[in-house]
């Protein structure tokens, strides 16, 4: 199936190229394909003749959103609109992403596809605006929302969160981390790998795609020290003073692409298949 992917230099893109085998996958940098420029999205779709298109372009900075709520909304719901009718016009199936920032976080437990919705901030609104927006215009479309996602971009070559921890820890500077925010922590190659299982389904829709299991972000980095043989351990911090809302609890639970038979391993497993695809590259 011929691929078209926007965004595909980020840490998903990558991961998405990296791992997707027996696919033809086109990728134009961001330079020649906007997600914003309707004429290019046409041109690109007419001249590859793509099935599927796999928007993994993004305005998913949550603080300047909340300060540029128009930019949010342009990116995230309405070029995303205009891309699923392009697609639907080009018979394409499309493939965008969404993000556990669409929930308030009071549920206290990991969220599933039915559960309600209510953004804090202007990214979750502009990213769920794209899902309904999305849908209505294409009914051949996946919408995958997913959480706290950290893997190696190729460009620019952005350390990750993980990254950042090792990276300051081997510094030996000590690691705080916000205490009590729960989250789903997930390994780009693992959801990448899952989303291949995914379209070969032809089930269209709303998925949950996350590494398995809820975790609090300073269980997570304290694992990821752990497992790099980092002797030190995070300190539990106060919560962090941020422009933008966000929800104290977001885990997810990945129930319809269970119900498809595809599961993502747990969370200690996408830290163990990030570090040693560290080493594959020869970092520490
Ligand atoms: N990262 C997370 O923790 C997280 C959590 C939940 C959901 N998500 C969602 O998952 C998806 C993938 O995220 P990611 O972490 O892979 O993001 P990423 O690493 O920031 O990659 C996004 C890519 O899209 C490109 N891009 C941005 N705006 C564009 C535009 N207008 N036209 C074309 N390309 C554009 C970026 O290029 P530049 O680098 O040049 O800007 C970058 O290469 C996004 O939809 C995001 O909202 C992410």
């Amino acid at each position: 199936m011929k691929t078209l992917l926007i965004g595909g230099y980020g840490q998903l893109g990558t991961a998405i190229r990296r791992c997707w085998s027996g696919v033809e996958i086109v990728a134009p940098p961001r330079s020649e394909l906007d997600v914003e420029s309707h004429e290019k999205i046409d041109a690109a779709l007419r001249s590859t003749s793509a099935a599927l298109v796999i928007n993994c372009a993004s305005f998913h900075d949550v603080d300047r959103c909340e300060q540029e709520p128009e930019r949010a909304f342009a990116v995230n719901a309405y070029a995303v609109y205009d891309l699923a009718r392009t697609c639907a016009r080009h018979d394409a199936a499309l493939m965008t992403f969404s993000t556990d920032y669409v929930f308030d976080g009071a549920l206290r437990r990991p969220y599933a596809e039915e559960d309600t919705v209510n953004p804090l901030s202007a990214y979750g609104a502009s990213k769920l605006a794209g899902e309904v927006l999305a849908t209505a215009a294409n009914p051949r479309t996946y919408v995958v929302r997913t959480c706290g996602l950290y893997g190696r971009a190729e460009r620019p070559a952005k350390p990750s969160f993980v990254d950042r921890i090792l990276e300051s820890a081997r510094r030996g500077e000590e690691i705080v981390i916000e205490d009590g925010v729960v989250a789903s922590p997930t390994f780009v190659g693992h959801l990448a790998a899952a989303l291949q299982t995914l379209v070969a389904s032809n089930r269209y829709g709303l998925y949950h795609a996350v590494n398995r299991g809820p975790v609090t972000w300073l269980e997570f980095a304290a694992e990821a020290m752990r497992q790099s043989g980092i002797a030190a351990a995070p300190r539990p911090g106060p919560p962090r003073a941020r422009i933008a809302p966000r929800p104290s609890y977001s885990a997810l639970e990945s129930t319809r692409l269970g119900s498809l038979g595809v599961t993502l391993p747990e969370w200690r497993e996408g830290i163990r298949a990030y570090l040693a695809q560290r080493v594959q590259e020869g970092l520490q």
